[in-house]
């Protein structure tokens, strides 16, 4: 299976670890992964449902394994990859930096420092740890790929999202200085920015007041799978494509940020002064 591997194509074969593989968009990523041929070490937080998607895998007929690692914990990550070494059956060469919560519906100021911390820990910390732990391996490996799950949010500065919005923005700038510093290194980096993703990411987070309203209205009408998400970011990363963003208005608040940024701040500024609550 892993001689057919090709160097150019990290998502085929891959010899690939994922974190929050127990729900959503890390679920998706795992059996996508494993679709393609590959070999998956499913972790999350939650070992029991890291277990329900290693059975999802071997149900397709391939081979998984589960691991219980909170990625706000270094030494945890690095048992992860004590873990990968031990079972997996070729060394790590895909790397789904995926584990994340959904925080909001307080301006700064206002918003919890204990939710601060709680956001940056898993959102933030958890890739850096995961790039940290990981790069140095696929290094030695000489080819494979990194895939940061980061947001729109890293970008569109929405209200209300203050930690939200710096954890992913710090993914971006993360992924973007290693796709810099591992040009010509035969290892593909991307950053999934996506918008609404139909997951359990409200029911696993801190999203409070009208904010938490106004997202389950979003939800509800919400009509991106985590599949779709995941297969257009194993494209972009095969291609070697630094940034994906499956849906039509991430890339139009991708370009209005950077083509008209004193009307997108006014426009942004204008939906909070008048409530999220009129939106819905
Ligand atoms: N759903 C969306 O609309 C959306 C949009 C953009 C980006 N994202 C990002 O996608 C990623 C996946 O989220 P999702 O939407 O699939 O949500 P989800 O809640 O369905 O899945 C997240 C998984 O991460 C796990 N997790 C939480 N804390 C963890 C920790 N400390 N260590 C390890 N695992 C942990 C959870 O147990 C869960 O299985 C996140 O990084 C999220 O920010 C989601």
């Amino acid at each position: 299976m892993f001689g057919s591997r090709l160097p150019n194509k990290p998502s085929r074969g891959a010899a690939a670890v994922v974190t929050g593989a127990g729900s959503g968009i890390g679920r998706a990523f795992a059996l996508e992964i494993a679709r393609r041929g590959g070999t998956v070490l499913c972790s999350d937080i939650n070992l029991t449902t890291a277990e329900e998607t290693v059975a999802l895998i071997e149900a397709l007929g391939g081979q998984a394994w589960a691991f219980k690692c909170d990625v706000s914990k270094l030494n945890q990550v690095e048992a992860l990859a004590d873990e990968a070494e031990r079972v997996l059956p070729a060394p790590v060469s895909l790397v789904i930096n995926n584990a994340g919560v959904g925080v909001g519906g307080k301006p700064v100021g206002e918003a919890a420092m204990a939710d601060w911390k709680w956001t940056l820990g898993i959102n933030l910390w958890g890739v850096i740890h995961g790039c940290h732990v990981f790069t140095p391996k696929l290094k030695a490996l000489g080819h494979g790929g990194i895939i940061n799950v980061a947001s729109t949010a890293s970008f569109s500065a929405a209200p209300l999202m203050g930690a939200y919005n710096v954890t992913k923005a710090g993914a971006l700038a993360l992924t973007e200085t290693m796709a810099a510093e591992l040009a010509g290194s035969g290892i593909s980096v991307t950053a999934l920015c996506p918008t609404l993703v139909k997951t359990n990411i409200k029911a696993n987070g801190r999203i409070i007041g009208e904010s938490s309203k106004l997202f389950d209205r979003l939800m509800d009408r919400c009509g991106m799978s985590p599949e779709r998400v995941v297969n257009d970011a194993l494209k972009a990363l095969d291609r070697g494509d630094l940034y994906v963003m499956p849906q039509f208005d991430a890339r139009m608040i991708w370009r209005a940020k950077r083509l008209i940024p004193r009307t997108y701040a006014l426009g942004t500024g204008l939906i909070n002064r008048f409530g999220v609550s009129r939106l819905h």
